[in-house]
């Protein structure tokens, strides 16, 4: 970690250490080292940008003008060189090794604004660093009349992890072209570079294959509900099944375009053995399973019970390993795959593949005796280790999720940790690539704050503990440890204002985790500058979750068997106010300071937080039969 300046270091920890509310510089992630000198500088009304004579440069120039002028009516005039400039967009000659391939410099003075980088990645990066010190208007729709001024900085700044990723699950909902395309430029604004496309399951596969038409005719679409996802009535032989869609080959050729441009790599998932139900509707032979022609793209009914262990599938959702076929079919769909995507990874999933149809197959029990395999892990193990083989035909890596260390790790695979750490942990002690995104600290899909207010799925992750990820465990070598991801699955995500909710701010969190030197996270001061951002995203129209400003409850029984709750935030600085007399809470009522007894008739608890004298979090209520079922009371 490179030494901070002290006036930095004050001024930071200083302004949001008690939860206040937005700050003046506040960039996310935070860089490596940032100097704030006094003094300020403004913009006139006429903007020279210079050094766009130098080949990269033009697409970085030309993203920091849209920008610019979308919401400022200066008039920007370009000059390959000259002394005298107002933004200065400067690839080095010589490159600087300490900033490396994506780091750059940045510094605000009485001269102007100057960025420098050894690539025009880098000079991206300092752009979009230099969006966040513009005040919260720039991001506006339309022309803002107002003064521009900029604090007098000098940064410098480079990433810890070379991939900082996002998963978007385009299969469970799909999504279309220009929703991936604003989830970029979303990503961007925190300097990920890595869009990981979910883009084959149960519910859907959402790439055309020529040689394959009806992966897309028909396992392209289900039947549209709503509710709770996975609870839903099996559709009737009548519904439509015309909900879905999926991309064509052009159109996964201009969104991998459209993300170089913002220098985001796109990786794809194609999700096998397991989660192919889809595939599986489309080319029922492609199963171990009789009846199999009977089946139908998922529209969110129950097909997996979940409730044993290891899971059990009600419907057979795999591929089977012991088919030729299925692998003709994988040589197929990735011959059309690999070209597309010039990133060198294809991940083929892996994950969550139930084993209990392939127990009852003839094919699978012979397969098993041909080629000495003892387990069902070893089967799934056969058949990863054969899809390697297959991808790195077309010249690819090959990944998967954690599960394909069953039965044995094909030779040159990199893992995707996703059960925690440990599959990561094993795989990078095997000297094998590692990109961590365990559940319990990268999961958008997880509710940010109590069931009683977010759209209930299974678990819940804190903006707090998505804060607290680090990529790399102890004991692991981090040079297998290539980076990290957030992944938001889209069972319960049926439009894109809720994919937003999902992603901001643990998004912002994940890539504070993966960009920032870790000395640097300070979760108090992260905060703070969230807030900031919030006030931005406001302005762009953005949506995000303020689950932050929430209380946290917990419930326990006393002695004499009442029960008592515990209200906390995450934030500091925020006065809780409850009631039980079913009366909306605001602070004339009681301030919660330490644990409560639920009063005996009482029906109801509803709490608010307040920062001084506004209402900040959401108004919440709890049944109290929800409170003692918390406290395990009967
Ligand atoms: C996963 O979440 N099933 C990878």
């Amino acid at each position: 970690m490179k030494k901070l300046t002290a006036f930095v270091l004050i001024s930071g920890f200083a302004l949001s250490s008690f939860g206040q509310g937005a700050k003046k510089i506040a960039i996310i992630p935070e860089p490596v080292e940032i100097t704030e000198t006094a003094g300020t500088f403004t913009l006139s009304n006429s903007v020279i940008i210079t050094g766009t004579s130098k080949a990269g440069v033009v697409p970085v120039a030309n993203y920091l003008k849209k920008k610019l002028t979308t919401a400022t009516s200066v008039t920007i005039t370009e000059k390959a060189n000259t002394a005298v400039y107002t933004i200065k967009l400067l690839l080095n000659s010589t490159p600087e090794t300490v900033i490396g391939k994506e780091g750059y410099h940045l510094t605000v003075s009485a001269k102007g604004i100057l960025i420098s980088a050894n690539e025009p990645v880098g000079l991206f990066y300092g752009v979009q660093t230099l969006l966040q010190l513009f005040p919260k208007e720039i991001e506006s729709a339309t022309v803002v009349a107002k003064t521009w001024t900029l604090p007098y900085v000098k940064i410098t700044d480079y990433p810890r992890f070379e991939w900082r990723g996002l998963m978007f699950d385009v299969a469970r909902h799909f999504f279309t072209k220009e929703d991936v395309k604003q989830y970029i430029d979303n990503m961007v604004r925190y300097k990920f570079n890595l869009l990981h496309l979910h883009l084959t399951d149960d519910e859907g596969w959402r790439i055309q294959i020529k040689s394959l038409p009806k992966l897309t005719e028909i396992g392209a679409y289900n039947v549209k509900k709503v509710g709770y996802f996975g609870t839903f009535a099996p559709p009737t032989p009548d519904e439509p099944r015309n909900y879905g869609g999926f991309y064509t080959q052009d159109d996964i050729r201009e969104l991998v375009k459209y993300a170089q441009e913002r220098f985001v790599n796109i990786l794809p998932e194609i999700d096998v053995p397991g989660h192919s139900l889809a595939a599986v509707s489309a080319y029922p032979e492609l199963s171990c399973t009789p009846g199999a022609e009977n089946y139908h793209v998922r529209s969110g009914e129950v097909i997996m019970d979940w409730s044993v262990r290891p899971p059990k599938a009600l419907v057979d959702n795999t591929l089977c390993p012991a088919n030729e076929k299925v692998y003709e079919f994988l040589d197929k769909v990735l011959t059309e795959v690999a070209p597309l995507f010039p990133f060198p990874y294809i991940h083929m999933g892996g994950d969550e593949c139930p084993k209990n149809f392939w127990e009852q197959s003839d094919a699978i029990k012979a397969l098993m005796v041909k080629e000495n395999l003892k387990t069902m892990e070893e089967v799934q193990s056969y058949f990863e280790k054969r899809l390697e083989k297959i991808v790195e035909s077309k010249g690819k890596k090959f990944m998967g999720w954690d599960e394909i260390l069953e039965g044995g790790l094909a030779p040159d695979a990199a893992v995707m940790s996703w059960r925690g750490m440990k599959g990561g942990a094993d795989a990078a002690k095997m000297h094998h690539d590692v990109v961590m995104s365990p559940t319990d600290f990268a999961y958008l899909d997880y509710m940010q704050g109590d069931v009683a207010i977010e759209p209930r799925i299974y678990a819940t992750l804190r903006l707090s503990k998505a804060y607290a990820f680090e990529p790399v465990p102890d004991s692991v070598d981090d040079k297998y440890i290539k980076g990290g991801q957030a992944n938001l699955w889209t069972e319960q995500v049926y439009n894109m204002r809720h994919a937003e909710y999902m992603t901001w701010p643990r998004g912002f969190a994940i890539s504070e985790s993966l960009w920032s030197p870790k000395a640097r996270k300070n979760w108090n001061d992260f905060v703070g500058r969230v807030e900031t951002h919030f006030d931005r995203f406001k302005v762009a129209d953005i949506k995000y979750a303020p689950s932050v400003y929430d209380p946290i409850f917990t419930a326990s029984q006393t002695a004499d068997k009442k029960v008592q709750v515990f209200m906390s935030t995450e934030m500091q600085g925020l006065d809780i106010y409850y009631t039980f007399d079913n009366s909306f809470p605001d602070n004339h009522y009681p301030k919660y300071t330490s644990p409560v007894l639920i009063p005996e008739d009482a029906f109801q608890l509803k709490v608010i937080t307040y920062r001084g004298n506004e209402p900040i979090g959401r108004m919440i209520t709890i049944p109290v039969t929800d409170l003692n079922k918390r406290a395990g009371k009967k």
